[in-house]
């Protein structure tokens, strides 16, 4: 391990990542009896421009009367470039008490946006004698925050998560695709003819590939250098449970937490995607009993189902059951 040592960010489920518009006080109601791990009330995209004084009314309400029980509770702000933001902070942290967890940044494109808030949130907090100490998740969401990921995810000590923001990241890098998420058939290779068919027409292959896997693999390495939970954010096609199981699995496999839910029906799908399955968790357990095995044996690497594992297998199931472990408790 290197001599520097990165502290983790406070530990929290964050496999499914329910959006609410803080404008439809009913959804708000709705979502502190569902299955999230996290809620994020809106005051950014999801609220129209005349809506923000109400929402921010009725986020704040929400915040004293309703029981969100241990759901962690965010709220996204409107950006650094608007008259909405310093409202946004300074009205729901003086009127809502101590139940708010997380600030969620919208399209942060630099350290210097974090700091900022940071200030601001840090001045309301001194001023009304908050106990608990927000948190901020961050969306990576413009080419500028691509630009700057890893100064911003190192910005504040308050900086518990990094969302990859696809809709904003698509705008922003001018991408051609109007969808929000998912693959993209004009994004994809096309295999050399097989051998023999060179010339005569023979059937070559065309594969999808994954368009946003460059802009997720970096967010995963900016985030866990600093202690952080890479979190992939919204699949826009409510009805492709299968488009989201697959956009959400290629997620986990690269190191994310979890993943927004930008409508009820898809809370369940991400809890059981970021979730490791009784099997993984198992082959995991063998690995670490294995290595105990080989260390009493005075071996650092040993075969299990045919496999080679060593010491860092060790380390890799230790993720699977450590995870187990959160979710189970
Ligand atoms: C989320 O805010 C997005 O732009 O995808
Ligand atoms: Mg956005």
């Amino acid at each position: 391990m290197s001599f520097t040592i990165v502290e983790p960010a406070p530990a929290r489920l964050n496999r499914s990542e329910l959006a609410v518009p803080g404008s439809n006080y009913r959804f708000i109601e709705k979502a502190a009896d569902s299955a999230a791990d996290v809620i994020f009330l809106d005051l950014e995209d999801a609220v129209a421009p005349d809506d923000k004084a109400q929402a921010r009314r009725n986020i704040v309400k929400a915040l004293n009367e309703i029981d969100f029980g241990k759901r962690v509770v965010s709220l996204r702000i409107n950006g650094l470039d608007t008259h909405y933001m310093y409202r946004d902070v300074v009205e729901v942290i003086e009127q809502g008490g101590e139940r708010l967890d997380l600030i969620m940044i919208p399209k942060v494109g630099t350290g210097a946006d974090v700091y900022a808030v940071d200030m601001l949130v840090t001045q309301v907090e001194d001023a009304v004698g908050r106990e608990k100490r927000i948190g901020f998740e961050l969306i990576i969401e413009t080419a500028l925050g691509m630009a700057n990921i890893d100064e911003i995810a190192a910005a504040s000590a308050r900086n518990e998560s990094l969302h990859f923001g696809v809709a904003d990241y698509a705008a922003s890098t001018r991408a051609r695709t109007t969808a929000i998420g998912g693959p993209n058939p004009l994004y994809g290779v096309l295999t050399d003819a097989p051998e023999g068919a060179s010339g005569s027409g023979g059937a070559r292959d065309f594969h999808w590939g994954d368009m946003w896997h460059y802009a997720i693999a970096r967010m995963v390495v900016a985030a866990r250098a600093n202690g952080l939970r890479p979190v992939d954010g919204p699949f826009g096609d409510i009805r492709d449970a299968e488009g989201y199981t697959a956009q959400a699995n290629r997620a986990a496999v690269l190191g994310c937490e979890g993943k927004w839910a930008i409508h009820p029906s898809q809370i369940e799908l991400a809890n059981r995607l970021f979730s490791p399955s009784e099997a993984e968790v198992g082959k995991a357990q063998r690995i670490i009993e294995a290595m105990a095995q080989a260390k009493k044996e005075g071996k650092g690497a040993v075969t299990l189902d045919g496999r080679l594992i060593d010491i860092a297998s060790i380390r890799q199931a230790e993720v699977l059951v450590d995870k187990a472990r959160q979710i189970a408790a």
